[in-house]
């Protein structure tokens, strides 16, 4: 019954870790492509070919349904493995579509027409990739109208995280946050879209003011899937073990992901 985690590297445990307190009776197989992170500045081909190679060794491991919690290979790939790649009988699910469901304010799968929302003038900080795909302006308007969205990319962010140095993301979070008030003085939320940034999310709202309200996706993601599996149990793949796979360096990807999430972890080789 086990269910894939995928992810550029170690973001995505922020994703596993709130999948794990949601439904602590599924065993996740994450799977971290260390040795090719980050993928912010890979271009979409790149994104694709790396992603559809991790998912395929998720489904070997047990997964007939994988969670993308990388944005940027959600934004880069997901649309074009699900239209011409996932086979029938697996599925792929990104991050993105139940961020924009809770902030139009939809149940899961409420496929009715794209109507007018609360919520008009959103900022969105992500990736570089991310925010040149386009994908959560174009997912957001199948499902709401007359929103304005102003994208930032926030260079430099992930690559301070995963070096430790939080002062450095810190100051490039302030100042990205200072960067899109320029072009958008008054949001009223904003959109987290990236594995790394909800260790920062004091910091976006801090910066941000009380008055925006700040989506960050752990939780959502994790709601969203302890939904989709009672309404698809038979997506709980025959795998039974949990697992941490990382195409990088097992003994470094461990050390790192423990000061990460601040609890021992043990990765393996994929
Ligand atoms: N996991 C990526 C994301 O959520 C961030 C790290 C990277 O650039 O690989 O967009």
């Amino acid at each position: 019954m086990a269910v894939g985690i995928f992810d550029s590297g170690l973001g995505g445990l922020t994703v596993l870790d709130a999948v794990s307190r949601r439904l602590p009776e599924i065993p996740f197989v994450y799977y971290g492509d260390n040795a090719h992170a980050p993928y912010g500045v890979r271009d979409a081909e790149d994104v694709y070919e790396l992603t559809t190679r991790g998912v395929e060794r998720l489904w070997k491991a047990g997964c007939d349904l994988v969670i993308l919690a990388c944005n940027t290979a959600s934004a880069a790939a997901l649309r074009r493995m699900q239209e011409s790649w996932v086979p029938a009988e697996k599925r792929v699910l990104g991050v993105f579509v139940p961020l924009i469901e809770a902030l139009t304010e939809r149940q899961w799968g409420d496929n009715s027409p794209p109507r007018e929302v609360a919520i008009r003038h959103v900022a969105l900080f992500a990736t570089p990739a991310t925010v040149a795909s386009r994908a959560f302006q174009r997912e957001l308007a199948f499902r709401a109208i007359g929103v304005d969205v102003e994208a930032q990319a926030c260079g430099g962010v992930v690559d301070a995280i995963e070096e430790g140095d939080m002062i450095l993301a810190e100051a490039l979070v302030r100042s990205h946050v200072d960067a899109l008030k320029r072009k958008m003085p008054d949001p009223q939320a904003a959109v987290l879209g990236c594995t790394h940034y909800p260790l920062m999310e004091e910091v976006f709202q801090d910066a941000l003011g009380p008055q925006v309200k700040v989506f960050s996706q752990a939780d959502i993601v994790a709601e969203s899937l302890a939904d989709y599996l009672q309404r698809h149990p038979r997506m709980r793949g025959p795998g039974d073990e949990a697992m941490y796979l990382t195409t990088g360096d097992p003994g470094r990807v461990s050390d790192r992901a423990t000061q990460f999430l601040r609890r021992r972890i043990e990765f393996v080789a994929a």
